[in-house]
């Protein structure tokens, strides 16, 4: 794996045997931004968001949701299911403004509740998702932010009994977010159940996204 500097100055993962980024190279940091922050997280209606990531990475998306409890005062719980973490002195060497709280982030364990301030606790699950949905034990989220590799290079991320089990493990009025609009996933969560938008994608970036709410009335 390799440290790519990405267009708005912020750097992003490639991994050459897919042939593929974790973050848009338009600008990681403004895509993530972008589609799990400003379209997902500030979405959410409850108090204290629990969040569920499905494709941990680089935990930018942890980041940026730490950043927007410390500024709102609300506090969140974050999981983030990751089985192939990329390697700690990789990490190291990623930054974002030098900002500790990134590395604070690598610092907490896995699979134990860390406490990152007043307003965030972390758990980190070296969990896949096919693995998750066998073991899940009733635990429910407000938002999932679902940062898999793209269908073209993971498909079976993307299968239909997996968008049916995060509809099942989310709350009323919870509200998932991906950077794809692929017409065959806007189905597929539409057949899950969701209420599916296609909205702008980032500046500069995909030119759609998707969000997906559960609504049962
Ligand atoms: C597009 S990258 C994620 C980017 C990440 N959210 C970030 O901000 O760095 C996709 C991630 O999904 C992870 N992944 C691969 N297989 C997975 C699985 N079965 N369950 C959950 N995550 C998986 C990859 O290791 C990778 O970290």
């Amino acid at each position: 794996m390799q440290i790519k500097q990405t267009a708005d100055g912020s750097p992003t993962l490639y991994v050459p045997e897919l042939d593929e980024h974790y973050h848009s190279v338009k600008g990681a940091r403004t895509e993530s931004q972008h589609v799990f922050i400003d379209m997902g997280l500030k979405h959410v209606r409850f108090a204290q968001p629990r969040i569920l990531e499905i494709g941990f990475g680089t935990g930018l998306n942890a980041y940026l949701s730490l950043l927007e409890a410390n500024q709102t005062g609300k506090k969140i719980h974050y999981t983030g299911l990751e089985p192939y973490p990329p390697e700690q002195d990789l990490l190291a060497k990623l930054t974002y403004n030098n900002d500790p709280l990134f590395q604070y982030i690598h610092a907490a364990g896995w699979e134990i509740e860390t406490p990152i301030g007043p307003y965030f606790t972390l758990l980190k699950k070296p969990t896949g998702l096919a693995e998750s949905r066998r073991t899940n034990a009733g635990q429910r989220y407000d938002a999932v932010y679902f940062d898999a590799f793209a269908p073209e290079k993971q498909p079976e991320m993307w299968e239909q009994q997996n968008l049916d089990h995060l509809y099942a493990v989310m709350n009323d009025g919870g509200v998932l977010t991906t950077y794809c609009a692929k017409g065959t996933v806007r189905r597929a969560l539409r057949a899950a159940g969701f209420t599916v938008e296609r909205l702008p994608g980032p500046p500069g970036g995909k030119r759609e996204m998707i969000r997906a709410t559960k609504t049962l009335i």
